[in-house]
């Protein structure tokens, strides 16, 4: 038995391995991504060598570039925003590395494929979707619900007896649990459970507390191209390059902190601390420039659909006809969002100053308060607003006044 499992070199994937190789007798494949989690994949390969995987077996990718250009960026085209608040730093990330996972077990002829995510949450139900979406005969290993490992002194008992090296602030209980990518760090359980304990600085990975952020106010532009980030003051550069720049700007404003309850897939609230600092920014700029280039009703029709689109992220249905429907909508909307946006980062703050755009449906001729030359008949608005009325009126004199019903 031949499985490709999505390795990230730390202590509960390395046990992970070496379960597969014990409880499976499985040859294990191994693939690390680099998603910008900010950690040098050499350690990782290090490990899996001493593990015994053949470095044959062992899958090394920087898919920053992918991660951001096909994943992030469509996205964000929709403004996704989960529940409101969270801009799915962790779900959009899922699908990517499942992929790669089922592309790696096909070129090296395994059936099965193994993650490290537990049984309670939702990366579990995303990871396994997309396997199956894209390979409907695969086997899938999830040792978090197998195993009985079930403590984290009978994980480390495991770890000794097969000579797993743990980093000494390993040994103990994490005090929470971290996934980071690109765009965003989020920090969920143990000590953060308790929704009315606020969280410890230290919680705070990649940005500074927006209390101790500079005085002075940054001031940026970016630019747009059908709907995605080309530019930051004026200087071209690839999406994954735009990104970590965004982030940089993020952090040292205090940008993109968020402490939330969400609604898991699984059915569960679940309490999470996340960091987005350059997709916060990236967010309302890109608002910002739909609100010049898009026409009202595109606009609305499309902000009526984003829950649903976001919804879909978050439960792990990217690779599903209803996201690629909508995503088709999504992308169709995005043709004329091109332009520039300036912004302020101040103290935790993304303030819009300045919108431009060839593709501008704003009229300045209309708008005006001053003389607008005939541009915009007022007399218009007489009839507009009569007949609109019309029913308000025959409801009043039918003894339903105000709206009643
Ligand atoms: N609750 C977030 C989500 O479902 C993050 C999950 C992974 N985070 C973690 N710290 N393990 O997208
Ligand atoms: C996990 O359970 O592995 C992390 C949290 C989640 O997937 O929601």
């Amino acid at each position: 038995k031949k499985v490709v499992l999505a390795y990230s070199g730390g202590l509960d994937t390395s046990v992970i391995l070496k379960w597969l190789q014990t409880a499976y007798r499985a040859e294990v494949v191994t693939f690390t991504a680099d998603l910008g989690q900010g950690e040098e994949l050499g350690p990782a390969r290090e490990k899996a060598l001493l593990l015994g995987i053949r470095p044959e077996n062992i899958f090394m990718d920087d898919l920053r570039e992918t991660f951001v250009k096909d994943f992030v960026f469509p996205m964000f085209r929709a403004n996704a925003l989960y529940e409101g608040t969270y801009l799915l730093g962790t779900s959009i990330a899922r699908p990517l590395i499942a992929q790669r996972q089922i592309e790696i077990a096909e070129a090296v002829g395994a059936d099965a494929v193994a993650h490290g995510a537990t049984g309670k949450g939702n990366d579990q139900v995303r990871f396994e979707l997309s396997y199956y979406a894209l390979k409907p005969d695969v086997k899938v290993i999830a040792p978090w619900r197998e195993w009985d490992l079930t403590s984290r002194t009978r994980l480390i008992e495991f770890a000794e007896a097969h000579q797993i090296p743990i980093a000494k602030d390993k040994r103990g209980e994490a005090p929470f649990s971290v996934d980071a990518n690109l765009l965003h760090s989020s920090s969920e359980g143990k000590i953060l459970e308790e929704p009315w304990d606020a969280p410890d600085e230290m919680v705070w990975q990649r940005t500074i507390s927006p209390m101790d952020a500079k005085d002075e106010v940054t001031e940026i532009t970016i630019e747009f191209e059908r709907g995605d980030a080309v530019g930051i003051n004026g200087e071209r550069m690839s999406p994954a390059t735009l990104l970590t720049r965004l982030n940089a700007l993020g952090r040292e404003n205090g940008i993109g902190r968020l402490d939330l309850v969400e609604n898991r897939f699984v059915g569960m609230k679940s309490r999470g601390c996340y960091e987005t600092p350059g997709g916060t920014i990236l967010h309302v700029a890109h608002r910002a420039m739909e609100s010049i280039t898009l026409d009202r009703e595109a606009a609305h029709l499309k902000d009526s659909l984003m829950p649903r689109y976001a919804e879909l992220i978050y439960n792990g249905f990217w690779f599903a006809p209803e996201r690629r429907m909508l995503q088709a909508l999504i992308d169709e909307s995005q043709k004329s969002v091109s332009g520039t946006v300036r912004l302020k980062l101040y103290k935790g703050n993304t303030i819009v100053t300045g919108r431009q755009s060839p593709n501008s449906l704003y009229s300045m001729k209309h708008v005006t308060f001053e003389d607008d030359q005939g541009a915009y008949d007022q007399f218009d608005a007489q009839g507009f607003i009569k007949l609109n009325a019309l029913r308000l009126r025959l409801g009043a004199m039918a003894g339903r006044r105000g709206g009643a019903l």
